[in-house]
């Protein structure tokens, strides 16, 4: 294979993704809110972050095994849930799971996922997580989750800042709607992406497969509100699911300490990618802030933005516990299915152990405040000198 033709970053996988996905596809991947301001600051957030090098340390041995919620996993990282991945490549949700599985890093599929929630347990087992959006009525979303339960999840995230679906400009303008209706546009991008589209078209066009089987009159409607997701409601699945309860989409301190304090496992802290609002803060930004609000041992996930083991890693430093990737996923599928996905992640692997030599870190759970390079001047939101003290503490 050519060397340009192989993975060795995000930035690889998305210019080949970008090459052999329609752009209808390439772009609901990649589409955000509004203008896309949002979107570049999410990724321009994290360059404005440096580490301090430490030198002389013994760092021959290292791990980046993780705990979270309980669970021990291979790497700090798993995969962020996201819609109709079958769309990006043929069975594209069961190479997710049995990459997570291959990886033992978590993987949690969306409610508006191609595969049905049991077809992903029995791929996946314990490493996959459910994601509920809130459906039609408070009973069927519950209905929802009580499948999860006796699928055998373990682990259920709620999504609830998606009130309702924005509007994205690209997919308005390409014509992207669900269940996919063809226009003379579409024909032509599809015919030139050959390979795409007759794989596609031998596996089936995908479908949302957790909506309709819920018994929601016309299943998916995504343009449907979301907001009947609120506190209420909460507390409802709450009674009712036994599992992991995860909030997604948290971006205010008030709303995670309210959700800390409503008996939620765990908050992840993410704007969604910025495909909901274009002038989200970054959510990197965010990150400190909220960890600093609910106190160093509440569990943390995060998402927005991470898009290599750097990434990863400041996610981490700033009060992660466990970092989830969203579209750097799709673009690996996009780019090569299973093989595309695999040289991703390993690249995130590597990266993050490389990061942790370099800071002199042997563990996940050694990083802290301390690995940041911080010369008094910040001009970034980030804390300064005397606010990365004070969140030390908090950290530690
Ligand atoms: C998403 N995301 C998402 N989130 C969720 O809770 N349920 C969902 O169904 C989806 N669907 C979805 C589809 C696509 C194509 C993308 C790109 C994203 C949001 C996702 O979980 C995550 O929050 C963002 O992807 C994080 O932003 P970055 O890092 O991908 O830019």
């Amino acid at each position: 294979m050519r060397p340009s033709h192989r993975i060795h970053s995000t930035e690889d996988a998305r210019r080949l993704a970008k090459k052999r996905l329609p752009r209808l596809v390439f772009d609901f991947i990649e589409g955000g809110a509004g203008r896309e301001v949002g979107l570049s600051r999410n990724l321009e957030q994290f360059d404005r972050i440096l580490l301090q090098p430490r030198v002389m340390t013994d760092v021959e041995e290292r791990s980046q095994t993780t705990s979270f919620l309980g669970s021990q996993f291979g790497s700090p990282f798993g995969i962020a849930p996201m819609g109709m991945c079958n769309l990006v490549c043929p069975h594209a949700d069961r190479i997710i799971a049995e990459t997570a599985c291959a990886l033992n890093i978590p993987m949690c599929l969306s409610s508006a996922g191609s595969s049905t929630l049991e077809n992903v347990y029995d791929w996946a087992g314990e490493n996959a997580w459910f994601q509920l959006y809130f459906g039609q009525s408070s009973e069927m979303s519950l209905d929802t989750a009580e499948q999860a339960q006796r699928a055998g999840y373990s682990t259920l995230v709620l999504t609830v800042d998606v009130p309702q679906v924005s509007r994205r400009v690209r997919d308005l303008r390409n014509g992207f709607t669900v269940p996919f209706k063809m226009t003379p546009g579409a024909f032509l991008d599809f015919a030139r992406h050959p390979v795409w589209s007759i794989s596609s078209l031998v596996a089936g066009v995908p479908s949302p497969q957790n909506f309709a089987r819920a018994g929601e009159g016309d299943g998916f409607n995504r343009k449907a509100s979301r907001a009947g997701a609120d506190w209420a409601f909460l507390e409802q699945l709450r009674k009712r699911w036994r599992g992991k309860l995860i909030v997604k989409g948290i971006t205010s301190s008030a709303d995670a300490v309210r959700a800390e304090q409503s008996g939620v496992d765990a908050i992840y802290v993410s704007n969604h990618g910025a495909r909901q609002m274009d002038c989200v803060p970054p959510a990197i930004r965010l990150l400190p802030i909220i960890r600093h609000a609910v106190g160093p041992a509440y569990p943390i996930l995060f998402d927005s933005g991470v898009r290599n083991g750097e990434d990863v890693i400041k996610a981490l430093i700033l009060g992660a516990d466990l970092v989830m990737l969203g579209r750097p996923v799709l673009y690996g599928l996009g780019a090569a299915g299973k093989r595309g996905l695999n040289d991703l992640l390993q690249c995130l692997v590597e990266d993050i152990d490389t990061t942790m030599a370099q800071l002199g870190t042997r563990e996940i759970s050694e990083l802290g405040l301390h690995n940041l390079f911080d010369d008094g001047e910040r001009s970034d939101g980030l804390p300064t000198e005397n606010g990365a003290a004070r969140l030390q503490l908090a950290v530690r």
